[in-house]
C-alpha cells in the first residue's frame, strides 16, 4: 500500500492528514518544525480545533497516522505529497510562496520514485506550473512527477466535519490520469468531483473565498442602510436567504470577515488582477467595507457612552476571528481592542479558549475568568464573537454588576427588546426598526 504525505501541520496540513488516516489511509505528516512534530509524537496539537485531539490519537494508536521531520522518510513509498503550508500575504497583499517553494524544493531532493505533488496551499493562479518548474529543477537525476491542484475548503471550527463531508473536491491538472488517480483518494467523501486545468482550480479557490467574502460586506452594507432606514437586518437576511438563488448561509451583518483566510484570499486576487492590469473594482469596495466595520465599532461604543472613552472600562465578550477556534489571525477584536485603549479606555476580555494566544497579542489587555468578572464594573460589554456560551448569560447579574449597563452588540446575538426589557442601553448591528427605540435612548 502507498503512503501519503502531507507537509505542513497546520489547520489544513493536520486535518488533511488525520482525515485522510481516518478514510484507511497510511499517512505520514512532515513539518520541518521539530517542537510541533514531538509535540504531535507525544499527543499534544499545534492548534485548537474541536474533535482533532480525538481524530489524531485513534489514527496514531491504529498506525496509520506517522509524523517525522525527514523528507527522506516521508517520501518513502510515498505516491501522493500534499503540499499545505502556509501562504501569509506579503507586503503589497501578494501570497508569499516561500514556505511553498522550499517545500517543492525539498521534496524535489528526497523523492525516489514516480510522484503526484498535490498543492492544498491557497496559492496565486499559476503556482502550480512554477511548483513543477522548481521540482524539475531541483531534482539531482530526473524522475516524473505530476502537480495537481486540491484547494482546500475547510472551516476552521468545523475544519473535520468539513474534510468528511465536502461540497465538492476540485481538482486541476495538465495530467488527467493524476487528477483521476487523487480524486480516487476523494471517492468515498461522496461530493462531486471538478476536474479541470490546474490554473482553473486554483481560481476556483480564490473565486469562491472573494464570493463569500462578498457576501458578508454585502450584508454589512445592507445593516448599514437598515439602521438608517429603520428596517432589521436579521429578518431582512432570513427573508432574502429562503431565494434558493442566494441562501440563509454568510448574511450575519457583524464586524466584518477575518481570520487566516478572507483577508488574506480577497487582496491577493485583487493583487494578481492588478498585475495584470485589470481593476478588481467590487473586490476593492469588498475589503473597503470590511475595513469600515471595526473603527464603526469603536465608534458606537464611543456613542452609546455620551462621546468619551476616556477613563472607561469596556469589558469584551470573545477574542477570536469567530467562534469554536482559538485563533486570533485578523480577529477584529484586536484592532478594536487597541483602538479603544488609544483613546483612554481600559479594556479587560474573556474568550473560552483564545486568551493565551490573545495575551500575548494583547498585552493590555486585562484577562478574565468569565463574562461576569468582564462585567463587574464595566461602562460598556462588547459582544465580539458570538460563542455559544454567551447566548444564555444571567443578564439581570450583569446588569447589576455593571457600571452602566450598556451592550454593543457586534454580532446581532441578543434580541433588541430582550435586552431592553431587561434594563439596557442595547445596539446591535442593523437592527433599525426593532433596536431603534433602544439607540435613541
Ligand atoms: C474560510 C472559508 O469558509 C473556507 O472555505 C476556506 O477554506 C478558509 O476560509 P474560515 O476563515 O475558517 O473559513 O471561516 P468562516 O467560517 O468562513 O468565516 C470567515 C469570517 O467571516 C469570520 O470572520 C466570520 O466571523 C465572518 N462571517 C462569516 C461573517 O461576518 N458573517 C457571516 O455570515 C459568515
Amino acid at each position: 500500500m502507498k503512503q501519503i504525505c502531507v507537509v505542513g501541520v497546520g489547520y489544513v496540513g493536520l486535518i488533511t492528514a488525520a482525515g485522510f488516516a481516518d478514510l484507511g489511509n497510511r499517512v505520514m505528516a512532515l513539518d520541518i518544525m521539530e517542537e510541533k512534530i514531538e509535540g504531535l509524537k507525544n499527543g499534544i496539537m499545534p492548534i485548537y480545533e474541536p474533535g482533532l485531539e480525538e481524530l489524531v490519537e485513534r489514527n496514531v494508536k491504529a498506525g496509520r497516522l506517522n509524523f517525522t521531520t525527514s523528507y527522506a522518510d516521508a517520501l518513502q513509498n510515498t505516491e501522493f505529497v500534499f503540499i499545505a503550508v502556509g501562504t501569509p500575504s506579503g507586503v503589497d497583499g501578494e501570497a508569499d510562496l516561500q514556505y511553498v517553494g522550499a517545500a517543492a524544493r525539498s521534496i524535489a531532493e528526497n523523492m525516489q520514485d514516480y510522484l503526484i505533488v498535490i498543492n492544498k496551499s491557497t496559492v496565486p493562479v499559476g503556482t502550480g506550473d512554477w511548483v513543477a518548474g522548481i521540482i524539475e529543477s531541483h531534482q539531482p537525476k530526473p524522475i516524473p512527477f505530476s502537480v495537481v491542484s486540491c484547494p482546500e475548503f475547510l472551516r476552521e471550527g468545523s475544519a473535520i466535519l468539513d474534510f468528511q463531508n465536502p461540497h465538492r473536491t476540485v481538482l486541476g491538472s495538465l495530467d488527467r490520469e493524476a487528477a483521476n488517480k487523487v480524486a480516487q483518494l476523494h471517492l468515498s467523501l461522496r461530493a462531486p468531483i471538478v476536474i479541470t486545468d490546474l490554473r482553473t482550480a486554483e481560481m476556483i479557490k480564490y473565486a469562491s473565498n472573494a464570493f463569500l467574502a462578498t457576501k458578508i460586506s454585502f450584508i454589512n452594507e445592507i445593516a448599514n442602510i437598515c439602521e438608517a432606514l429603520g428596517a432589521d437586518v436579521k429578518e431582512v437576511a432570513v427573508g432574502m436567504g429562503y431565494d434558493k438563488r442566494i441562501g440563509q448561509a454568510f448574511l450575519n451583518a457583524g464586524l466584518g470577515y477575518g481570520g487566516s483566510c478572507f483577508p488574506k484570499d480577497v487582496l491577493a486576487l485583487a493583487h494578481m488582477a492588478r498585475e495584470k492590469g485589470r481593476h478588481p473594482q467590487l473586490l476593492d469596495a469588498v475589503m473597503d467595507i470590511n475595513g469600515d466595520r471595526r473603527p464603526m465599532a469603536v465608534n458606537r461604543v464611543k456613542e452609546m457612552l455620551d462621546g468619551s472613552l476616556k477613563g472607561k472600562t469596556i469589558g469584551m465578550l470573545g477574542l477570536a476571528f469567530k467562534p469554536n477556534t482559538d485563533d486570533m489571525r485578523d480577529a477584529p477584536a484586536i484592532d478594536i481592542a487597541n483602538a479603544l485603549i488609544a483613546a483612554g479606555a481600559n479594556v479587560r476580555a474573556y474568550d473560552p479558549v483564545s486568551m493565551e494566544v490573545a495575551a500575548a497579542i494583547l498585552p493590555s489587555v486585562e484577562m478574565c475568568d468569565d463574562p461576569y468578572c468582564v462585567a463587574e464594573n464595566a461602562d460598556a460589554l462588547m459582544i465580539n464573537t458570538e460563542w455559544n456560551e454567551f447566548v444564555h448569560l444571567d443578564f439581570p447579574c450583569i446588569r447589576d454588576s455593571m457600571k452602566t449597563p450598556v451592550i454593543f452588540d457586534g454580532r446581532n446575538l441578543y434580541e433588541p427588546e430582550d435586552m431592553k426589557s431587561l434594563g439596557f442601553k442595547y445596539r446591535g448591528l442593523g437592527r433599525g426598526y426593532n433596536g431603534s427605540t433602544t439607540e435613541e435612548k
